[in-house]
């Protein structure tokens, strides 16, 4: 949620490393964008005063407005692409916010929870507020403390005076400020939202993830909570609210940046989609022995614990969700573990039961989500165990879990999650299998078959990938289509769930996932003639007559006039009566199944979408990373 970047080049002396603080800061954006297109701005030093521009919409508006009127050369610079909270997305809204007589340029991410407290308070003052947001009044307030340190001789302290400001926040935020009579420095502050550092040589660099510098460097630094960081061309010092040193974790970013570009694909989802055979394989890769041992050693929890836990609460929101609601499943199923999955910002304020006990497995793409960070803290409180499963290396959530289980996805760029999203499972699978090997309830051979089923994966999905033309086709010749139903029984809920989400995402329209067997309590009435429903049907090969079951739902909707589409196992023969479009996927053991089905439905949304001429990489109103709760 919102996308920020900060950047100081070489100092006098060195040798000119060519950069434009304008360009780099530009080019963080252009990465970041995912976070959050309502607005763009950008503001720099030069010659002794700060210039900035701002535009509300997407970033290429940003860009025009900078072709009409450039700003000046200069080695210091800050910018920003916004996701709306406290005022429309205008172009008086948006970032950077001046104060301090147009000395001082404030960018944010976040929300400052007691700013009309303290608006009141700089109004009386005098301050004039130009715009609706919390940022400016945290920009007035830094401004006004900055201006009362200059006495006589004695000059501002940009970092002295963000400590100050920081210790009258209240909420989260991440906060960069750049002031004309310190040309040579960039001040941030973080709490509760994402910020790192990028070392260079002779430039440093600010970003809210390490895209916002990945084409410099791949050196960067984590910050904890409550930091404040100043950085110069040769310098990055860290302290916390109240000026005591503190140290920062130096990690390397083993993506490169061609890994954040299309790769020839027209979008970043299309290319994401493609992505996902390499998803499941990276994430399975180095995580057990010849002899199918789990070797999961990043998982820092003490075995003697994991043996105890009596529950299991998975915590994640939207397609991370859906992602834990396959877990369970699996986990139950392996582990014997009474597992709940339930929406993070559900769970943290409801009074849940969670005690030492307990283990809280939060999945998130992006480890910045606001209300799993907040759930994941809340449990943690109540003496829970936390192990997060996440995409991104040294984002908040794993950085403050007992142990993380890292999915190697890469980095994904399209705001409506996929390869995350079977990069997640496929961790959740093999955190369940770890936890069976642990606590003794599958034999080693059992493991060791679930896992030589699993490394199947890539190449299954590589097959349906290979034969995508004929779910596109229907995708696209569905774009005047009002509504889509999904129908899933067992693990195919969360995946008719999932591509429901993924068509209201991208398409903006009406799309509901439904357990199968709750059809005749009441979604039925839904059906009318030519209603298309989608349904996810189990292997046959499965236990407990799941598949005859779903046949029967599929019969259901369709002798009162639904068109149905059906993502059916190969030699699945039974389904094909029933179906108007059967698509089939390779043959699977059903908990397994997940990693598959979804994959048409990514295709035929993605399809669908574009045919209606949308942004499917940056769908209206979303924000990747949402770090607001
Ligand atoms: C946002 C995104 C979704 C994502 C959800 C959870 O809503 O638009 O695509 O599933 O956040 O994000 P996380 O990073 O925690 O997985």
């Amino acid at each position: 949620m919102c996308g920020i970047v900060g950047y100081v080049g070489h100092s006098a002396g060195r040798v000119n490393t060519g950069h434009n603080a304008l360009d780099v800061v530009l080019e963080g954006l252009r990465r970041l964008e995912y976070r959050g297109y309502d607005s763009a701005g950008i503001a720099v030093v030069a010659d002794g005063t700060i210039s900035s521009r701002k535009k509300s919409g997407k970033l290429s508006n940003l860009i025009a407005e900078l072709e009409a009127s450039p700003l000046p050369d200069s080695l210091t610079g800050i910018g920003h692409t916004r996701w709306a909270t406290h005022g429309g997305p205008t172009d008086l809204n948006a970032h950077p916010h001046l104060a301090d007589e147009g000395k001082l340029a404030v960018i944010h991410n976040g929300i400052i929870e007691n700013f009309a407290e303290l608006k009141l308070e700089l109004v009386r003052k005098g301050v004039d507020f130009k715009s609706e947001t919390d940022t400016e009044v945290a920009a007035a307030l830094l401004g006004d403390i900055y201006r009362n340190q200059v006495h006589g001789s004695s000059k501002g302290d940009l970092t002295k005076a963000m400590q100050l400001a920081c210790q009258r926040l209240e909420g989260a935020f991440t906060l960069l400020a750049i002031h004309a009579d310190q040309p040579d420095v960039v001040v941030a502050a973080r709490r509760n939202s994402p910020l790192v550092v990028g070392l260079g040589d002779g430039e440093n660099f600010l970003g809210s993830d390490v895209s916002g510098f990945i084409d410099y460097t791949r050196r960067a630094v984590e910050l904890g909570q409550d930091q404040i960081v100043t950085i110069t061309a040769d310098t990055v010092e860290i302290t916390d609210f109240y000026g005591a040193p503190a140290e920062g974790k130096e990690y390397h970013v083993d993506w490169d940046p061609a890994s954040a570009e299309k790769g020839g694909f027209p979008s970043f989802m299309e290319k994401e989609i493609h992505d996902q055979p390499d998803a499941v394989l990276q994430t399975l890769l180095g995580r057990s022995d010849v002899n199918g041992r789990l070797t999961l050693d990043e998982l820092r929890v003490d075995p003697e614990l994991l043996k105890h836990v009596d529950k299991i609460i998975v915590l994640a929101c939207g397609t991370s969700a859906y992602a834990g609601q396959v877990a369970k499943y699996a986990i139950e199923h392996w582990c014997r573990i009474p597992t709940e999955v339930e929406l993070s910002h559900e769970f943290r304020y409801r009074d849940p039961i969670v005690d030492e006990n307990t283990l809280i497995v939060s999945i998130s793409q992006s480890g910045e989500t606001m209300d799993t960070l907040m759930a994941v803290r809340y449990a943690k409180e109540q003496g829970a165990k936390t192990v997060s499963i996440c995409n991104t290396n040294g984002s908040t959530i794993p950085r403050e879990s007992d142990a993380v289980l890292y999915t190697h996805a890469g980095p994904e760029i399209a705001v409506a999650s996929t390869k995350a999203f079977l990069a997640q499972i496929t961790a959740a699978y093999l955190l369940g299998l770890y936890l069976a090997q642990l606590r003794g309830n599958k034999f080693q051979g059992e493991i060791k078959d679930i896992l030589a089923d699993l490394n199947k994966i890539p190449a299954k999905i590589q097959r349906i990938l290979d034969n995508e033309a004929q779910i596109k086709e229907l995708g696209q010749s569905m774009a005047d289509a009002k509504s889509v139903l999904f129908l899933g029984r067992h693990v195919g809920f969360p995946v008719a769930m999932e591509g429901a989400l993924k068509l209201k995402e991208l398409a903006y329209i009406h799309a509901e996932g439904f357990a199968a067997g709750e059809l005749k309590h009441g979604p039925i009435a839904l059906i009318e003639e030519g209603q298309p429903v989608f349904v996810v049907v189990p292997s046959p090969r499965g236990r407990d007559s799941l598949h005859a079951k779903v046949v029967s739902n599929i019969q259901e909707v369709r002798a009162r006039g639904a068109k149905t589409i059906v993502i059916a196992e190969e030699g699945d023969e039974a389904v094909k009566a029933y179906a108007e479009h059967v698509f089939y996927i390779p043959e699977t053991p059903t908990l397994l199944a997940p990693l598959l089905s979804t994959v048409p439905l990514q295709i035929f949304a993605l399809a669908l979408a574009s045919a209606k001429g949308y942004d499917v990489d940056q769908p209206r109103n979303l924000a990747k990373s949402v770090t607001v709760e």
